[in-house]
């Protein structure tokens, strides 16, 4: 391998840039050209590539965003779109991807992979952290203090007023986010799709709080959940309990921007180097992962065929610290 192209698609998260860094510079380091190609996969279609060099990354490692862009291809899903993008990188002589993104991004590198069999390594950066084969997803960790903070200035005018929350975290269709800054902002309750919402329960959680004249009440709501989101059981709680001060809050996008967290920063860039020496150790359809702190290979098969779960004990936890 002698020219490396890199990449970001699908949601953006606090980290890329650090990524793409380590990306650039392990490359350098080990005397391969890079290229970065913006937009994601459409900027591989539309042959929106330039080569970077060490001073294309500095200053980028505190910054949220992606200086690659994202996006979401829909060319990539056809054919003809993914020959245009082989083309691109054939006329360039780049010979092997570095992708940073989720799952919908592997699963664009996995079929390009085996249609023009070449060689594309995985970089897991969500908010979500929904991904297999990582403990950790790159932007997990920074949208997780993003929302703990936003909950605690939510908590204290909550209280001023005696009121019940309901704050909607991202996730998409999964529970990570909402379960783990529930533990940290102290929530009353946290509802994830992964388990069936249980109304007498919350009830329950709610009613016992009220009547240890506790001045406020917080509920995470994860995006997915199966009700349909914090305004839907806002509303229904709200309905039958009209002695109750509802409020409910939506963080949305807030969550996908910000300065990384320095954990973030550090498995970004070991990510990165990790990537760049797989691809030069010949390894393909592969996803860069970490756990317990490791640095662990996972085919893109496996990471898109399997689910990671919720850590269990850390659901139970939420019910005990709750009452
Ligand atoms: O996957 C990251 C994510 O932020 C999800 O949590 C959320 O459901 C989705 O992207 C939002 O997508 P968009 O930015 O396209 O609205």
């Amino acid at each position: 391998i002698k020219s490396i192209g890199v990449l970001t698609s699908g949601g953006d998260a606090p980290g890329m840039n650090a990524a793409i860094r380590a990306v650039v510079r392990a490359c350098i380091y080990n005397d391969l050209r890079v290229f970065g190609v913006m937009r994601g996969y459409q900027g591989l279609i539309d042959n929106d590539i330039e080569e970077l060099h060490s001073n294309s990354v500095s200053n980028i490692i505190q910054s949220g965003g992606t200086i690659l862009k994202s996006a979401r291809s829909m060319e990539f899903k056809t054919q003809e779109g993914r020959e245009k993008a082989y083309d691109n990188l054939r006329k360039r002589d780049i010979d092997a991807l570095v992708v940073i993104g989720g799952d919908g991004t592997f699963t664009g590198a996995r079929i390009f992979g085996q249609e023009h069999n070449f060689p594309i390594v995985g970089i897991p950066g969500t908010i979500d952290n929904d991904l297999y084969g990582t403990d950790y997803t790159i932007g997990y960790d920074t949208a997780l203090n993003t929302v703990v903070e936003a909950v605690d200035k939510i908590r204290d005018t909550a209280t001023a007023h005696s009121r019940l929350f309901f704050i909607e975290v991202m996730g998409r269709d999964a529970g990570f986010l909402a379960l783990r800054s529930g533990i940290a902002s102290g929530a009353e309750a946290v509802l994830v799709p992964e388990v069936r919402t249980d109304f007498d329960q919350l009830e329950h959680f709610l009613q016992n709080g009220f009547k240890k004249n506790k001045t406020s009440s917080i509920v995470l709501v994860a995006e997915g959940d199966e009700i349909g989101g914090a305004i839907k059981i806002a509303d229904k709680v709200g309905k039958e309990h009209p002695e109750y001060d509802v409020r409910v809050t939506i963080l949305g996008h807030i969550q996908r921007g910000g300065s990384p967290s320095a954990f973030d920063r550090v498995s970004a860039s070991r990510m990165g180097l990790s990537a760049v020496e797989a691809l030069m150790d010949d390894q393909k359809s592969i996803m860069i992962g970490l756990a317990n702190n490791q640095i662990v290979h996972t085919p893109f098969n496996q990471a898109l065929k399997n689910k990671k779960a919720l850590n269990p004990q850390l659901l139970e936890m939420t019910k005990i610290l709750s009452i």
